[in-house]
Protein backbone atom coordinates (compact mmCIF):
# COMPACT_ATOMS: atom_id res chain seq x y z
CA UNK A 1 0.00 0.00 0.00
CA UNK A 2 2.61 2.35 0.93
CA UNK A 3 5.49 1.31 -1.47
CA UNK A 4 6.17 0.80 -5.37
CA UNK A 5 4.17 -1.69 -6.52
CA UNK A 6 6.00 -4.28 -8.51
CA UNK A 7 5.32 -2.80 -12.54
CA UNK A 8 6.98 0.37 -10.53
CA UNK A 9 9.03 -1.12 -8.60
CA UNK A 10 13.07 0.16 -9.29
CA UNK A 11 14.66 -2.47 -7.93
CA UNK A 12 17.26 -3.22 -10.58
CA UNK A 13 16.19 -7.39 -10.92
CA UNK A 14 12.36 -6.26 -11.39
CA UNK A 15 13.69 -3.82 -13.92
CA UNK A 16 15.39 -6.70 -16.03
CA UNK A 17 12.81 -9.07 -15.95
CA UNK A 18 10.13 -6.41 -16.71
CA UNK A 19 12.09 -6.27 -19.80
CA UNK A 20 12.67 -9.78 -19.61
CA UNK A 21 8.49 -10.13 -19.80
CA UNK A 22 8.14 -7.58 -22.25
CA UNK A 23 10.94 -9.19 -25.39
CA UNK A 24 8.93 -12.64 -24.44
CA UNK A 25 5.89 -10.96 -25.44
CA UNK A 26 7.09 -9.60 -28.48
CA UNK A 27 8.64 -12.84 -29.62
CA UNK A 28 4.59 -13.99 -29.02
CA UNK A 29 3.65 -10.98 -30.75
CA UNK A 30 5.92 -12.20 -34.44
CA UNK A 31 4.28 -15.38 -33.92
CA UNK A 32 1.02 -14.22 -34.45
CA UNK A 33 2.03 -11.99 -36.92
CA UNK A 34 3.48 -14.76 -39.07
CA UNK A 35 0.46 -16.85 -38.44
CA UNK A 36 -1.40 -13.78 -39.95
CA UNK A 37 1.07 -13.82 -43.05
CA UNK A 38 1.45 -10.58 -41.82
CA UNK A 39 4.78 -9.63 -43.60
CA UNK A 40 5.17 -5.23 -42.25
CA UNK A 41 3.83 -6.32 -38.71
CA UNK A 42 6.54 -8.90 -38.22
CA UNK A 43 9.15 -6.85 -39.49
CA UNK A 44 8.02 -3.82 -36.93
CA UNK A 45 7.94 -6.00 -34.24
CA UNK A 46 10.87 -7.46 -35.37
CA UNK A 47 12.46 -4.05 -35.10
CA UNK A 48 11.21 -3.49 -31.69
CA UNK A 49 12.16 -6.47 -30.45
CA UNK A 50 16.01 -5.64 -31.60
CA UNK A 51 15.87 -2.23 -30.25
CA UNK A 52 14.50 -3.23 -26.88
CA UNK A 53 17.40 -6.18 -26.47
CA UNK A 54 20.04 -3.66 -27.51
CA UNK A 55 19.20 -1.15 -24.86
CA UNK A 56 18.71 -3.82 -22.11
CA UNK A 57 22.45 -5.43 -23.16
CA UNK A 58 23.62 -2.49 -22.83
CA UNK A 59 22.17 -1.28 -19.57
CA UNK A 60 23.10 -4.58 -18.34
CA UNK A 61 27.11 -4.60 -19.79
CA UNK A 62 27.57 -0.74 -18.65
CA UNK A 63 25.59 -0.89 -15.00
CA UNK A 64 24.55 -4.58 -13.78
CA UNK A 65 27.22 -6.85 -15.14
CA UNK A 66 30.19 -4.67 -13.30
CA UNK A 67 27.74 -4.07 -9.88
CA UNK A 68 28.01 -7.88 -9.61
CA UNK A 69 31.63 -8.58 -11.02
CA UNK A 70 32.86 -5.77 -8.33
CA UNK A 71 30.23 -6.87 -5.44
CA UNK A 72 29.51 -10.35 -5.62
CA UNK A 73 32.53 -12.36 -6.87
CA UNK A 74 31.08 -15.92 -6.88
CA UNK A 75 28.94 -14.82 -9.64
CA UNK A 76 31.85 -13.54 -11.72
CA UNK A 77 31.98 -16.12 -14.44
CA UNK A 78 28.68 -16.59 -14.85
CA UNK A 79 28.50 -13.10 -15.82
CA UNK A 80 31.82 -13.85 -18.05
CA UNK A 81 29.62 -16.25 -19.59
CA UNK A 82 26.63 -13.91 -20.47
CA UNK A 83 28.78 -11.03 -21.69
CA UNK A 84 29.95 -13.46 -24.13
CA UNK A 85 26.43 -14.81 -25.08
CA UNK A 86 25.55 -11.01 -25.50
CA UNK A 87 28.14 -10.57 -28.46
CA UNK A 88 26.19 -13.65 -29.59
CA UNK A 89 22.99 -11.83 -29.58
CA UNK A 90 24.18 -8.61 -31.12
CA UNK A 91 25.63 -10.95 -34.03
CA UNK A 92 22.17 -12.22 -34.91
CA UNK A 93 20.43 -8.43 -33.96
CA UNK A 94 22.89 -6.58 -36.89
CA UNK A 95 22.28 -9.30 -39.22
CA UNK A 96 18.11 -9.19 -38.65
CA UNK A 97 18.45 -5.01 -38.62
CA UNK A 98 20.25 -5.22 -41.60
CA UNK A 99 18.04 -7.86 -43.52
CA UNK A 100 14.61 -7.47 -45.17
CA UNK A 101 11.48 -8.66 -43.97
CA UNK A 102 11.59 -10.81 -47.92
CA UNK A 103 15.05 -12.55 -47.27
CA UNK A 104 14.06 -16.42 -46.63
CA UNK A 105 16.00 -16.73 -43.44
CA UNK A 106 14.22 -13.69 -41.45
CA UNK A 107 12.09 -15.50 -40.06
CA UNK A 108 14.35 -18.34 -38.81
CA UNK A 109 16.55 -15.29 -37.69
CA UNK A 110 13.98 -13.95 -35.32
CA UNK A 111 13.82 -18.00 -34.19
CA UNK A 112 16.80 -18.29 -33.56
CA UNK A 113 17.48 -15.15 -31.61
CA UNK A 114 13.94 -16.07 -29.95
CA UNK A 115 15.33 -19.35 -28.49
CA UNK A 116 19.00 -17.77 -28.11
CA UNK A 117 17.25 -14.96 -25.52
CA UNK A 118 15.04 -17.76 -23.60
CA UNK A 119 18.01 -19.41 -22.82
CA UNK A 120 20.22 -16.47 -21.58
CA UNK A 121 17.11 -14.98 -19.68
CA UNK A 122 16.94 -18.36 -17.60
CA UNK A 123 20.75 -18.63 -16.53
CA UNK A 124 20.08 -15.11 -15.89
CA UNK A 125 16.94 -15.37 -13.48
CA UNK A 126 17.96 -18.71 -11.91
CA UNK A 127 21.83 -18.39 -11.66
CA UNK A 128 22.76 -14.96 -11.55
CA UNK A 129 19.76 -12.79 -9.53
CA UNK A 130 19.81 -15.25 -6.69
CA UNK A 131 23.66 -14.25 -6.45
CA UNK A 132 22.95 -10.63 -6.55
CA UNK A 133 20.17 -10.78 -4.45
CA UNK A 134 22.43 -12.59 -1.84
CA UNK A 135 25.02 -10.25 -2.55
CA UNK A 136 25.31 -6.51 -0.70
CA UNK A 137 24.79 -4.52 -3.82
CA UNK A 138 21.88 -1.83 -3.02
CA UNK A 139 19.25 -3.40 -5.64
CA UNK A 140 17.10 -0.06 -5.78
CA UNK A 141 20.01 2.20 -5.94
CA UNK A 142 21.07 0.28 -8.66
CA UNK A 143 17.73 -0.55 -10.40
CA UNK A 144 17.21 3.51 -10.12
CA UNK A 145 20.89 4.31 -11.91
CA UNK A 146 20.09 1.41 -14.79
CA UNK A 147 16.09 3.16 -15.11
CA UNK A 148 17.71 6.32 -15.98
CA UNK A 149 20.46 5.03 -18.64
CA UNK A 150 17.33 2.41 -19.90
CA UNK A 151 15.52 6.04 -20.71
CA UNK A 152 18.88 7.38 -21.99
CA UNK A 153 19.50 4.36 -24.67
CA UNK A 154 15.73 4.35 -25.80
CA UNK A 155 15.25 7.88 -26.30
CA UNK A 156 18.71 7.91 -28.78
CA UNK A 157 17.77 4.66 -30.06
CA UNK A 158 14.35 6.76 -31.24
CA UNK A 159 16.21 10.13 -32.37
CA UNK A 160 15.85 10.59 -35.95
CA UNK A 161 18.74 9.12 -37.90
CA UNK A 162 19.63 6.33 -35.98
CA UNK A 163 18.38 3.65 -38.01
CA UNK A 164 20.20 4.81 -40.98
CA UNK A 165 23.22 5.62 -39.10
CA UNK A 166 23.16 1.82 -37.92
CA UNK A 167 21.92 0.90 -41.88
CA UNK A 168 25.60 2.84 -43.46
CA UNK A 169 27.98 1.15 -41.18
CA UNK A 170 28.71 -1.44 -43.82
CA UNK A 171 27.57 -4.44 -42.55
CA UNK A 172 26.16 -6.95 -44.68
CA UNK A 173 22.35 -6.63 -45.94
CA UNK A 174 20.75 -10.01 -45.48
CA UNK A 175 21.11 -12.81 -43.13
CA UNK A 176 23.36 -15.13 -44.39
CA UNK A 177 22.98 -18.83 -45.17
CA UNK A 178 26.01 -20.78 -43.26
FE1 LIG B 1 21.75 -10.30 -20.50
FE1 LIG C 1 18.78 -9.68 -19.15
Amino acid sequence: MFGLNDAESTNALDLLKRDHKEVDDLFQQFEDAKEDGNRKLRGEIAAQICAALTVHATMEEEIFYPALRKNATDVKDLVDEAAVEHQTLKDIIERLQAAPTSDPLFDAGVKVLSEYVKHHVKEEEHEIFPKAKGSDIDLDQLGERMAQRKSELTAAMAAPGARSRKRSNGKGTTVRKP
